[in-house]
C-alpha cells in the first residue's frame, strides 16, 4: 500500500469531500490534508468542525481556477497526492449556467492537472492524481444493463458533459505526460451533509415543512444509491491501492425508482414525526420532467471488488435511517 506526506483534497467542504477529509485526517495522522474549497454556495465548512484542531488538517480558500495560486501552493505544501472533488454538481444548475460548469469542471481541473504535473515533472512515479467522476458521463441505460470501466461515453447533460470532458482531460495527462492518475465513476451518493438542493435532502426538508415534494415526469427514472462512507472507503483504497491509468465504476446496486423512492422517506419521516402513516402523501406534486433527464444509471462494481477487495457496509435501510436522523436534526 502507497503512503503519502502531503495530500490536497478539493472540495473538501462539499457532500462527499467533507466525509472523506474526516476519513483522511483520522485514519492517516501522518499525512498532513489539506482541503482547498473556494467555498460556493454548495459548501458547509461546519460540517468538518470535528477535525479543525486536527494537527495533520488545514482548509484553504481558494479557487482551482486560479492557476498561478494553486501552483505557488504546491511548492508550499509539497503535494504528493491529489484527491480532486471540486466541482459544480448540480445538474439543473448545468442547464441554466452551463458556462460555470465548463469553467470549472474543465478548466479548473486542466489547472489542476498542469499545476501537479509542473510541480511533479513528467512521468512521476510516486505521486497519485486521483479524479473523482461520475457514471452519468455514460449517458442513460434502458431497463437492462450496467454500466462499467468499459462503457463508452455518452452525456446528455452540461454537467455530464463537463465531467466527461473532464475524464478525457485526466486520460490525456496520463498518456502524454505520464501523470501517474487513477478515475473512479460513481452513482449516485446519499447521507448525511449533502445540499439542500439535492433530491433525498429536498424531499426530507419539504416533508418536514408540509411543502410540496415536487417530482420530474411521474418518477419513473432509476438511480444506483451508494452511502457517502461506502464511497469514501472505495476512494481510500484506489488512492493507496490503485495503479496509474487505472479506472474504477463504483455503485452501490442499489436501484430504486425515483418515486418509490420518496414514498420511503415519507414512510421514514411520518414515522419519526410521530404522524400517521401516509400523512404527506399528498405533498408529492408530478412536475415537468428535467430537460435531457436519463432514464436509468447502473453500475457494476465487480473490478473494485474483485481487485481491491472493495465491499459497501451500509445497507440502504441502515443508510436511510442515518440520513433521515441527519436532516432532521439540522
Ligand atoms: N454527489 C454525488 O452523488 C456524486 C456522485 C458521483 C460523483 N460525484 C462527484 O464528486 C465530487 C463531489 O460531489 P459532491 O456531491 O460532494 O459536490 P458538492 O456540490 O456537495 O461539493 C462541491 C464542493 O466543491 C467546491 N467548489 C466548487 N467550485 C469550486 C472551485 N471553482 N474551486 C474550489 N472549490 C470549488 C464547493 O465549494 C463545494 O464545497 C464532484 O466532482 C462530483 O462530480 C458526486
Amino acid at each position: 500500500m502507497k503512503s503519502f506526506k502531503s495530500l490536497l483534497i478539493t472540495g473538501g467542504a462539499g457532500f462527499i469531500g467533507s466525509h472523506l477529509v474526516r476519513r483522511m485526517v483520522n485514519h492517516y495522522p501522518d499525512t498532513q490534508i489539506v482541503n482547498l474549497d473556494a467555498l460556493t454556495y454548495a459548501s458547509n465548512l461546519k460540517l468538518l468542525d470535528d477535525c479543525e484542531k486536527k494537527p495533520n488538517y488545514q482548509f484553504v480558500k481558494e479557487d482551482i481556477n486560479n492557476f498561478e495560486r494553486l501552483k505557488e501552493l504546491f511548492v508550499e505544501y509539497q503535494f504528493d497526492a491529489v484527491v480532486h472533488l471540486a466541482a459544480e454538481s448540480h445538474v439543473d444548475n448545468s442547464i441554466k449556467n452551463p458556462f460555470l460548469f465548463a469553467q470549472t469542471n474543465i478548466q479548473g481541473t486542466l489547472n489542476l492537472l498542469e499545476a501537479s504535473r509542473q510541480y511533479w515533472g513528467n512521468n512521476a512515479q510516486e505521486q497519485r492524481f486521483y479524479h473523482i467522476s461520475t457514471d452519468e458521463v455514460f449517458g442513460s441505460l434502458g431497463t437492462e444493463g450496467f454500466f462499467n470501466e468499459k462503457t463508452l461515453y455518452d452525456p446528455r447533460s452540461p454537467y455530464s458533459a463537463s465531467k466527461a470532458s473532464s475524464d478525457h482531460l485526466v486520460r490525456a495527462y496520463f498518456h502524454t505526460y505520464g501523470l501517474p492518475v487513477v478515475l473512479s465513476n460513481c452513482s449516485n451518493n446519499y447521507g448525511p451533509g449533502q445540499h439542500s438542493e439535492k433530491l433525498i435532502p429536498l424531499m426530507i426538508k419539504n416533508i418536514v415543512a408540509e411543502k410540496p415534494l415536487p417530482v420530474y415526469g411521474r418518477g419513473d427514472n432509476i438511480r444506483d444509491w451508494l452511502y457517502v462512507e461506502d464511497h469514501v472507503e472505495a476512494i481510500d483504497l484506489i488512492l493507496h491501492e490503485g495503479k496509474p491509468g487505472e479506472t474504477f465504476a463504483l455503485g452501490g446496486n442499489n436501484e430504486m425508482k425515483n418515486i418509490d423512492l420518496i414514498h420511503l422517506l415519507i414512510e421514514r419521516v411520518d414515522e419519526r414525526l410521530n404522524r400517521p402513516k401516509g400523512t404527506s402523501l399528498p405533498l408529492i406534486k408530478f412536475i415537468k420532467d428535467r430537460l435531457g433527464h436519463d432514464f436509468r444509471y447502473a453500475i457494476d462494481a465487480s473490478k473494485v471488488k474483485n481487485e481491491l477487495g472493495w465491499k459497501t457496509t451500509t445497507s440502504f435501510d441502515e443508510g436511510i435511517v442515518k440520513t433521515v436522523a441527519f436532516y432532521l436534526k439540522n
